[in-house]
């Protein structure tokens, strides 16, 4: 391939618009291109899968999907291989006491602020295997790009894998983010437990990922998150990028419902307080919730639990959680008021009691207008059809956007699906993203 084309979904699209201008050859390893050739990163897309399959192996289940919990066996394996694959690009390891995985890579002025890029690597349950770790290997196949080509960026790049970006075992989504901007103390962090009362710094330790750096902010020009859309609209629309305006706001709660247990046969129905009765009627009216709010907004109840869980005996104890969102803050407060009064009237119906915990939180954010436009100046660039989209999934680069402008762009993700093993992106959408996020990297880095 020449200079001046870039292979994107497989077919060679010549370069709209020439961008990068090369400089004179050296004697430093710089490619050794004619003076006023333009030169665009083309990442390696064998390279590229091979690594996205290595990675792919290591909690996969049967149905080509990832079990790969936060602080498991697994995100230990997994972690191990991002570590050795940094270790071959030579770059500068450091691993902070939430778990999170930093590398730099120096760039022609070390004074100078870096471009932070990366992702998480943990999954859901029997998840999929591009949330969170596409984003991550795209960032890994940019640094081995601008090392191929012996690109000395005028920025240095630091390449970060989050600690429990999935809040899936220890209840606190996008968690090593949260710590890394002050938001969550560390001690709450590490304090986490999950379901079977292991503690998160516990489980940091025993795989060998309780790092000795502090958690602290240092200062970054820009974050950029590559991420699968886990929607449906951009496959609807037939456009290969979405760049991201922002994210919405996210709150979980847990709900407890006290009753009372009795035999499921004697005790007549007008003299019960069945706290899954209870559940039940409150769970349809929060399912209802949303088309009363916006347009927007969503509800989910995930999870449920049972006392004393047996085929005929009446529940007096069922708690379960509920997920509320919206681009809307406002909206999230009005469905949070809403799932409580839908609660209290379930229980005022079966003489039951509740409480009512805010399990986390995170306001709704609108992206760094200046990383929006690398993004969409890059696709433009390469010829790559983009629109603008809004994610309901919440992501690390929420929490970075706090402190540091940052951005995120979305590859389109088959028939939507998401949080299961029927997760899917055509590989070809894996790679025009990639070599997307190469340019722009390399634009916000500078050269
Ligand atoms: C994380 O993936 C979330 O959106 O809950
Ligand atoms: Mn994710
Ligand atoms: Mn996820």
């Amino acid at each position: 391939m020449s200079l001046g084309e870039v292979v994107l979904m497989g077919i060679i699209h010549p370069v709209s618009r020439p961008f990068y201008p090369v400089l004179s050859n050296d004697t430093t390893g710089v490619k050794s291109v004619p003076r006023g050739e333009i030169v665009m990163l083309t990442i390696d897309e064998e390279r590229f899968q091979e690594s996205f399959e290595t990675y792919s192996a290591i909690g996969s289940t049967n149905n080509n999907g990832l079990h790969r919990l936060a602080l498991t066996d697994e995100d230990k394996h997994v972690r191990d291989q991002f570590v050795a694959d940094l270790e071959s690009l030579g770059v500068d390891i450091r691993i902070d006491q939430i778990g999170n995985i930093f590398a730099r890579r120096d760039g022609q002025n070390q004074d100078i602020a870096p471009i932070l890029i990366g992702s998480h690597l943990d999954s859901q349950p029997y998840g999929g295997r591009y949330d969170g770790q596409l984003g991550v290997l795209t960032a890994l196949e940019t640094l081995r790009t601008l090392e191929d080509e012996g690109i000395e960026t005028k920025r240095p790049i630091e390449i970060v894998n989050w600690t429990n970006e999935e809040g899936s075992r220890f209840q606190h989504a996008m968690l090593g983010s949260a710590v890394f901007i002050e938001k969550t103390d560390l001690s709450e962090a590490l304090d986490l437990t999950d379901v079977e009362g292991n503690r998160l710094g516990d489980e940091l330790t025993r795989i060998g990922y309780a790092g000795t750096d502090a958690v602290e902010p240092f200062d970054i020009h820009a974050y950029l998150e590559l991420h699968i859309e886990q929607g449906p609209i951009l496959e609807e629309h037939g456009n290969a990028i979405g760049v991201v305006d922002g994210v919405f706001g996210i709150t979980w709660l847990r709900a407890t419902i006290h009753g009372e247990t009795d035999h499921a046969g004697p005790t007549p129905m007008h003299t019960r307080r069945d706290a899954m009765a209870t559940a039940a009627d409150a769970i349809s009216e929060i399912n209802r919730l949303p088309n009363r709010l916006s347009a927007d907004a969503v509800s989910t109840v995930g999870e449920l639990r049972v006392e004393p869980d047996s085929i005929n005996v009446i529940p007096d104890v069922v708690e379960f959680t509920v997920d509320l969102r919206s681009y809307d803050d406002d909206v999230v407060a009005e469905a949070i008021e809403r799932t409580e009064a839908e609660i209290v009237a379930a229980c005022n119906r079966h003489g039951t009691t509740y409480e009512l915990e805010e399990i986390w939180k995170t306001r709704h954010t609108e992206f760094s207008p200046r990383v929006r436009d690398a993004i969409a100046d890059t696709a433009e660039s390469l010829d790559v059809t983009y629109e603008s989209i809004v994610s309901g999934a919440g992501h690390d680069a929420t929490n970075v956007n706090q402190a540091f402008p940052a951005g995120m762009f979305f590859v389109p993700s088959v028939d939507g699906k998401t949080h299961n093993e029927a997760e899917y992106t055509a590989w070809g959408d894996c790679v025009t993203g990639a070599n997307v996020y190469a340019n722009a990297i390399l634009a916000l880095a500078g050269r």
